[in-house]
């Protein structure tokens, strides 16, 4: 069948392995498009240190207005390490992925946790407490201290940033992430810092007048201290879990270990009109340009960009069985391997972007035929 809407896909790499991992990405999409006669039409924008250094800026106007004329945007990464250990730099990389995720409105980050049953043993977590974790994380994302004031004090020698939260803004988060629980299994984890802070006492309190609209769902609230250690005492105890900007930042790259890697985490960022679908990883300046990244996060990303801006949930769910075939088949990346892993398994961002694209293309020519 025929499909004859056209989507355009706003693609910005951006920075260090960025480019690696988003060509993989196309590559998937543009697969899908063919097993399944999709349009797809890609368009690049510049983004971080590439736009920087072209432009001045982190987020050019170009950038913004393909993003705001695409139906989903997929994004590399961003950051680069020369501006790291350089406090006075104006100009900074992150600023034009906080700038996107605010101007276009994309208040929630969905960063899901799961687990491939041919990684249970390349986590640093036992195997018995990993295995059956099942965790969507609901981040919020335009709010909190990331954008809350700030200032330095004229002789440099104090500053502070500011973490505020209105009603409204989580209001909306909260109605998301108990729609999704109710889809799953109805428990929600409202995580916080009411113990101290008035802005996690308004969260809580706004949470709790929300969670009334939905007696199906079960919530529980949790001090962030107590999450960062219940979640590697126990993952399989969540299932949806909701919270603020910067303990989501947090939480998640800790919950990354329960997968194996960080290599592997895609994420959603959701608002009221289009999609952002990047890697939870950054720019790995490290690895950049040495065919050492690992593909799948983005690919990831990819398959929650069809299921998420496309509703197309097959299509979805076929990107990522293929990831998981390749995992079974025993193949790893230098993040995925351990001293168990045998050295011809372990293979580049290209060769293993291969492998996945060849089963992808089995599973997408074969479905199709039949
Ligand atoms: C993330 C990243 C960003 C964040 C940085 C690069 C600004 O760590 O997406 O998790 O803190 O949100
Ligand atoms: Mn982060």
């Amino acid at each position: 069948m025929s499909d004859p809407q056209i989507r355009r896909i706003a693609v910005l790499s951006g920075d260090g392995i960025g480019p690696e991992v988003t060509f993989w990405g196309i590559k998937a999409l543009k697969m899908v498009a063919k097993g399944f006669n999709h349009q797809f039409i890609f368009e690049k924008g510049l983004i971080g240190h590439a736009a920087i250094e072209e432009t001045g800026k982190p987020l050019p106007e170009e950038t913004i207005s393909i993003c705001k004329g695409a139906h989903a945007i997929l994004l590399g990464a961003v950051g680069h390490p020369k501006y790291d250990n350089d406090p006075s730099a104006k100009v900074r990389p992150e600023q034009g992925l906080l700038k996107i995720r605010k101007e276009l409105g994309l208040y929630a980050n969905l960063r899901p946790i799961k687990i491939f049953e041919s990684l249970l043993g390349a986590s640093s977590l036992k195997e018995e407490i990993l295995k059956g974790t099942d965790i969507l994380f609901y981040r919020e994302l335009t709010g909190g201290i990331y954008f809350g004031k700030r200032e330095k004090s004229l002789d440099g020698k104090t500053a502070y940033d500011t973490m505020s939260y209105s009603e409204m803004e989580v209001e909306r988060i909260t109605r998301m992430a108990f729609e999704a629980a109710q889809k799953r299994n109805g428990i929600v984890h409202s995580v916080d810092k009411a113990n101290v802070l008035d802005s996690s006492r308004l969260w809580r309190a706004t949470v709790n007048k929300i969670a009334n609209e939905y007696p199906d769902v079960q919530l529980n609230h949790m001090f962030v201290d107590n999450m960062a250690m219940q979640l590697i005492r126990d993952p399989k105890q969540f299932d949806v879990v909701i919270t603020g900007n910067m303990f989501g930042d947090i939480l998640t790259d800790e919950a990354s270990q329960i997968s194996g890697s960080l290599g592997l985490l895609p994420s959603a960022s959701l608002g009221k009109h289009v999609g952002l679908f990047e890697p939870v990883h950054g720019s790995a300046p490290d690895i950049a340009g040495k065919n050492k990244a690992n593909p799948m996060a983005t690919i990831l990303s990819a398959a929650m960009l069809l299921r998420h801006a496309f509703d197309m949930e097959e299509e979805a769910a076929i990107v990522e069985t293929a990831i998981s075939d390749v995992l079974n088949k025993g193949y790893r990346t230098t993040d995925l391997a351990n001293e168990n892993t045998d050295q011809e398994m372990i293979l580049g961002t290209d060769q293993i972007g291969n492998q996945i694209m060849e089963v992808l293309e089995s599973k997408l020519f074969q479905s199709v035929v039949i």
